[in-house]
């Protein structure tokens, strides 16, 4: 019994990992699946799908290593946090399909709760913006439209969860509703300063509270999965939203360490330790884990377009043919021109958040071509970085003379988290195990389990890969963070 199987339901794909009694990875399997866009914003998954290629996944892990179930201490599940599913506790049949976080079909219910002037209430209990993102408003939504759901709601057969909570329940055949605090603290109904699901907050979105799982510690106990799955009853013992669980990955365990990681999206974790610091700069105030009944809390930035620059380069404008060809087309690009790219393709989020302005690209000549481009993209991502740590910085006097520690795909552009420690003016760590997000909810299930290090000897023993120092010359980093800061006012001007 000395493996830990890591489940990460992600937006795009399920992903299992199995790790070693040393935290090593000894296999990975991940399967895609459908993505469903019934309506211009609205974005949805399709619930057996989440949980098919949850299931298969980890039975494909645990064949590649050739392992028997008794080998399996404890499973750790992560996940796509916000993404809403309410599901029937007698059958487990759902209601529909599961609003995924991206998805603004509930923007006229926050701009309505806006005019009404509760969006102060809830950031100060919640320390959520009232947006669309979250699970809160997509759950009214599904009371309000599914045929039948509010009398069922009300008579207390149906469930509600967000996708680790989901899971938990299938795994268990029903016999666990359970979240964890880090996902609760993304419905947008929990309270973060007391730790309970927030009564006022759901009387004004009109959710019964019969609905709302139990909330547990981040390393708790989850219940077994069921026999017949795996072949033994396996605990699970550790379930944190993506994002927490990459900045536990990371060993971002002191206040004043961030993180960021660099998927489709981005998004940048600053520990706060126990005081969870309320935005002035339009930052989210969240849970970065709760072990042993105490809670940490953590400041977020979320940018929208990270990965999905180069996608654009590779599928929109079609420059390059695979997404690592960026870093080398960038690197032949004119050093006397400075285009500079403006993806906000969907709005632009932190610390903006504006849904409603569009991309933009400045400073073009005729002779700026695909090389310019692929440039102004990968800068566009340490721009938006910046904007966040300024957020940050601004709105925490803890944070001092960070190092940022990154991970996800991007991260592993040179080219790209150099520019990244330049314009930030403070070094950029790239760990060894570039699975953060995976590692961190192994770590949670594994410590819980008594196989992994502490807290402590787990911070210690986290490997830097390669650090970025800035080497760029002061003068040009504040011209050219100015030039950017310019293209953003002019494109939320237009
Ligand atoms: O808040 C959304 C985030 O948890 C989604 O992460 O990696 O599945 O895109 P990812």
């Amino acid at each position: 019994m000395s493996y830990i199987l890591a489940i990460d339901q992600g937006t795009t794909s399920s992903r299992a990992i199995l790790f070693d009694a040393e935290m090593r990875v000894v296999s990975v399997a991940q399967e895609e699946f459908p993505q469903h866009f019934p309506d211009s914003g609205w974005v949805e998954h399709d619930p057996a799908d989440l949980w098919s290629t949850t299931a298969a996944t980890c039975r494909a892990a645990i064949e590649r290593a050739d392992l028997g179930p008794e080998s399996i201490a404890a499973i750790g599940i992560t996940n796509q946090r916000e993404t809403t599913l309410l599901w029937n506790r007698a059958t487990g049949q759902p209601l529909g399909r599961a609003i995924v976080w991206q998805d603004r079909r509930t923007a006229p219910i926050c701009e309505a709760l806006r005019a009404e002037g509760h969006e102060e209430m809830i950031r100060t209990r919640t320390g959520l913006l009232l947006d669309p993102y979250f699970s809160g408003t997509k759950l009214k939504w599904m009371l309000d439209t599914l045929p039948g759901a509010r009398a069922a709601a009300q008579r207390g057969e149906l469930a509600f969860g967000t996708v680790d909570c989901f899971l938990i329940w299938k795994l268990t055949g029903g016999r666990v509703h359970a979240t964890d605090a880090t996902n609760a603290a993304r419905t947008m109904l929990f309270n973060i300063h007391t730790g309970t699901w927030d009564a006022e907050v759901c009387a004004l979105l009109d959710i019964p509270m019969e609905l709302l799982p139990e909330v547990r510690d981040s390393a708790g106990d989850f219940g077994t999965t069921r026999a017949d799955l795996f072949g033994r009853e396996i605990p699970i013992l550790g379930v944190a939203g993506d994002q927490q669980a990459a900045t536990i990955g990371q060993a971002c365990f002191t206040p004043g360490m961030v993180k960021s990681t660099y998927g489709t999206g981005c998004f940048a974790l600053l520990n706060t330790g126990d005081q969870p610091v309320l935005s002035q700069n339009r930052l989210l105030t969240t849970i970065a884990y709760r072990i042993d009944g105490r809670t940490t809390y953590a400041l977020e930035g979320s940018i929208f377009i990270a990965g999905a620059v180069v996608q654009w380069l590779r599928d929109g404008l079609k420059i390059i043919r695979e997404a690592r060809e960026t870093q080398s087309l960038a690197e032949t690009a004119d050093p006397a021109q400075d285009v500079v790219l403006v993806p906000a393709f969907t709005g632009l989020g932190a610390p903006y958040w504006n849904p409603d302005c569009r991309g933009a690209i400045y400073g073009l000549t005729r002779n700026s071509g695909p090389a310019e481009l692929a440039r102004a993209a990968l800068e566009s991502v340490g721009f938006q970085t910046r904007d966040l740590i300024e957020a940050m910085r601004a709105d925490w006097a803890g944070f001092g003379e960070a190092v940022l520690r990154v991970d996800g795909g991007m991260s592993a552009s040179d080219w790209a988290m150099q520019f990244l420690a330049d314009i930030l003016g403070a070094p950029v760590d790239r760990p060894q195990v570039l699975e953060t997000t995976a590692l961190g909810a192994a770590w949670l299930a594994g410590m819980r389990a008594g196989l992994y290090p502490s807290m402590e000897d787990f911070a210690a023993s986290w490997a830097r890969g390669h650090r970025f120092d800035p080497a760029m010359p002061p003068e040009i980093r504040a011209r050219r963070y100015a030039r950017w800061q310019r293209a953003v006012t002019a494109t939320l001007g237009v």
